[in-house]
């Protein structure tokens, strides 16, 4: 049994060390944010921020975690939206929403390093969120009104 540390509250996990820490967010902690898209690293469905940092959970065993996890629903509540959040949700910018807990977070992440991006970055940060739906310019949008900033 290990303990790991998310959204502000220690968490008893009763999973073998080498299970993902997806797996663990989501069977054991019931957290909805965190999705199951490839299992490989490889589309940012399952991205949660440890240590402030974007990571794919889907990779991670929950044993070779050290620090603060913060997930989708660390970020803000319905009622008070982080901006991030809020200007996704103002951009209506989704489809079916599979990939958008990626997207939130790998944008929050990206943007405390690069406060005011121009599209060139903003597209370079999220290349390796995948979006099936083809809601690109919406996320792009997003972004920049999160951001601030302009096309
Ligand atoms: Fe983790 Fe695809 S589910 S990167
Ligand atoms: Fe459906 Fe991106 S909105 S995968």
């Amino acid at each position: 049994m290990s303990t790991i540390h998310v959204n502000g509250r220690a968490h008893k996990v009763q999973a073998d060390s080498q299970t993902p820490l997806l797996r663990v967010l989501q069977n054991e902690l019931l957290l909805k944010g965190p999705k199951y898209g490839c299992g490989l690293g490889q589309c940012g469905a399952c991205t949660v921020h440890i240590n402030g940092e974007a990571m794919r959970s889907c990779v991670m065993p929950v044993g070779a975690v050290r620090g603060e996890i913060t997930t989708l629903e660390g970020l803000g509540t319905p009622e008070k939206p982080h901006p991030v959040q809020k200007a996704f949700i103002d951009a209506q910018a989704a489809q079916c929403g599979y990939c958008i807990n990626g997207m939130v977070m790998t944008t929050v992440a990206f943007l405390k390093k690069t406060p005011k991006p121009n599209d060139d970055q903003i597209k370079a940060a999220l290349d390796g969120n995948l979006c099936r739906c083809g809601t690109h310019m919406r996320i792009l949008s997003a972004v920049r009104q999160a951001a601030g900033v302009t096309a």
